[in-house]
């Protein structure tokens, strides 16, 4: 794919998915621009890859990073932090709340922000989850957030045409976020993942950058999700 002469914004570039993306747009020889929310973690963004601080659960910080924008070809939203697990009776509100604050609230209120930016020939990729549809016991949480997102983007498909909107939906992806779990415990559910799914594999962060990349490049493809789970959709 060849990127070239298109600028990138990746929304959660410093880690995990984003920042394979950022790596990969790179490569497709794309000025890449990527967020993170502080110093030290944009320290981390790959060789080449411009730096701009945002944190999407502040309205302020988003309205300073689309003034620091003139363009955009095409936005990636790669970001959450709260998660929402468990099952639906141990789930309370506060947790369900935090979970979209901390990811649909701030893909939207980005989206706000940037789409007079965004060229014509451009697009938006929001990165959601295969919970949304895989109808797991102990996910409603990140069904509703991602869900959410989903159905969304299909509508901003056409409202932001002819800019194009698609999402991702990864499946288990070994990033950082599980960068918190004991080594044994990660292992164990990385494992165990891996041998429910059709694919015999949990993901890397490339496998989803690659078809993020897609998303971008290719001119036919909007109102689109694009399942990148290892058949996480298909498994039970
Ligand atoms: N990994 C999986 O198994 C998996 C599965 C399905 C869906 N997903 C989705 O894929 C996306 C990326 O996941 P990942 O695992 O690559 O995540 P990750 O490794 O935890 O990285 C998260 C990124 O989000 C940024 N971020 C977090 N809170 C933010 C905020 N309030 N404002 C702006 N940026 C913020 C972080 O930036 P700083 O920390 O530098 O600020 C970081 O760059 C997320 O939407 C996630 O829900 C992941």
């Amino acid at each position: 794919m060849n990127l070239t002469a298109q600028h990138v914004l990746i929304v959660g570039g410093t880690r995990g998915i984003g920042r394979a993306t950022a790596a990969a747009a790179r490569a497709a020889g794309a000025r890449v621009t990527a967020t993170g929310r502080s110093a030290a973690s944009l320290a981390n963004l790959p060789d080449g890859v411009a730096g701009l601080r945002l944190d999407f659960t502040d309205p302020a910080s988003v309205a300073a990073l689309a003034d620091r924008l003139d363009g955009v070809d095409h936005l990636v939203l790669s970001a959450s932090d709260a998660v929402a697990w468990g099952p639906f009776a141990d789930l309370g509100e506060p947790a369900l709340r935090a979970a979209f604050d901390a990811k649909f609230w701030g893909y939207w209120r980005v989206i706000r922000a940037l789409a007079a930016k965004l060229s014509a020939t451009g697009s938006v990729t929001l990165v959601t989850g295969a919970a949304a549809r895989a109808a797991l016991p102990g996910t409603s949480g990140l069904a509703a957030v991602n869900g959410a997102l989903e159905a969304m983007a299909r509508v901003l498909a056409v409202e932001l045409a002819p800019r194009r909107v698609n999402t991702v939906s990864p499946g288990l992806t070994a990033t950082e976020a599980y960068a918190g779990l004991p080594d044994e415990a990660r292992a164990a559910m990385f494992a165990a993942t891996a041998a429910r799914l059709p694919a015999g594999r949990v993901g890397a962060p490339d496998d989803i950058a690659q078809v993020i990349l897609l998303a971008m490049a290719n001119p036919f493809l909007t109102g689109s999700t694009l399942d990148v789970d290892g058949g996480a959709h298909l498994a039970r």
